[in-house]
């Protein structure tokens, strides 16, 4: 384990090698894809607003680090798309007594309409699953060349030992009876959304194929399976929603540290200041073996970073107001 760092403000750029006080904008990093900042010109300084009113983050010439590669944030965009496609479409079904679901509805074309939305969203989902299914079996081939290291590796999304002793230490610290536990690449609970996701899509996918392809199923189930993968399919699906529209938002970008958002999955990179507060373990084990420098693109202008913003803030909106649709359809229209 490297010695540890010492702490600096966002505002500065922190050394990524020993002795390199500010890292300067350099050679493309191998992992990263291009980024569409260029280097700042004279022309483009004078024309946007000066360096130092930037948010640090944000500011022309400054390098982050790259958290996830460009097929990572397609697949949580496309997801995003997918999964609130499904739930309205498919809550719009399940509380069709509300007037909620009857405006929905209307504003979707109809109830059949919905239905053909939600299969369509339906294909999309199940393809980045399989997507992320074939990624995984690259990784393993090209990186870690077998599954025992790829799935007991340090960077390993399977929970540990560790993640409980972080857990504990964090309920600690929630108390006020210890320090912030050192997390590395993923936190306990980014593990706990991860296969909250994945075992969530199997089930959801599964039941779901059933309800669209009944005949075909039911060459080799019983015909009452059908009646099974309804409630199954219609209350993972309020889990699902009520899960991720609080825990996982919660988690990401309600808490104080990240309030009241958190653009990495977005953008892929974040302030180095911040992996280090956040994953102080992450950022050890960049600068031990020298990828850290590999690591690291120029912030995306600020036009990028508003649009960013615009569809994630939409997407917390929709979420937050689903939630507000489920608890008053079981409280007050629940039949
Ligand atoms: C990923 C694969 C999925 C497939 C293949 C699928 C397929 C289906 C099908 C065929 C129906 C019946 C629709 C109709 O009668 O016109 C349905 C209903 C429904 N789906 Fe999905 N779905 C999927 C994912 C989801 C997700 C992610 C959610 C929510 C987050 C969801 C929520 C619902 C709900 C609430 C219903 C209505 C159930 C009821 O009548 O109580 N589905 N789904």
């Amino acid at each position: 384990m490297a010695e540890k760092l010492p702490e600096t403000s966002s505002t500065t750029i922190i050394q990524g090698r020993a002795g390199q006080e500010e890292i300067p904008r350099a050679s493309k990093a191998p992992m990263a894809e291009s980024s569409s900042a260029g280097p700042p010109t004279a022309a483009s300084k004078s024309a946007g607003a000066p360096d130092s009113q930037l948010p640090a983050p944000e500011r022309k010439g400054h390098r982050q680090y790259v958290r996830f590669t460009r097929l990572h944030r397609l697949q949580h965009a496309g997801m995003i798309i997918s999964f609130m496609s499904l739930a309205l479409t498919g809550l719009s079904l399940k509380f069709s007594y509300t007037p909620w679901a009857a405006v929905l509805s209307r504003l979707l074309g109809g109830f059949q309409t919905a239905g053909y939305i939600h299969r369509a969203a339906a294909v999309l989902m199940l393809g980045i699953f399989f997507v992320h299914l074939g990624d995984l079996l690259r990784l393993r081939r090209r990186e870690y060349r077998s599954w025992r290291a790829l799935l007991t590796g340090p960077d390993t999304m399977i929970p540990t030992a560790k993640d409980l002793a972080d857990l504990a230490a964090t309920l600690k610290w929630f108390l006020g009876l210890g320090r912030r536990p050192d997390y590395g690449r993923w936190t306990y609970w980014e593990k706990f959304d991860y296969f909250a996701v994945f075992w969530g899509i199997a089930i959801i996918g599964s039941t779901g194929l059933t309800l669209w392809f009944p005949v075909f199923f039911t060459r080799f189930l019983p015909g009452w399976f059908i009646n099974v993968a309804t409630v199954i399919h219609s209350d993972e699906a309020l889990l699902a929603t009520g899960f991720i529209f609080t825990v996982h938002f919660f988690n990401t970008h309600l808490r104080p540290e990240k309030f009241p958002m958190d653009i990495t999955i977005f953008t892929g990179r974040m302030p180095l200041a911040e992996l280090k507060r956040d994953k102080p373990l992450e950022y050890q084990a960049m600068v031990t073996s020298g990828a850290l420098d590999d690591r690291l693109e120029e912030a995306y202008p600020q036009v990028v970073v508003r649009v960013i913003r615009a569809f994630a803030w939409t997407a917390l909106s929709v979420g937050f107001g689903i939630v507000l649709w489920i608890v008053y359809a079981m409280l007050f229209a629940y039949r």
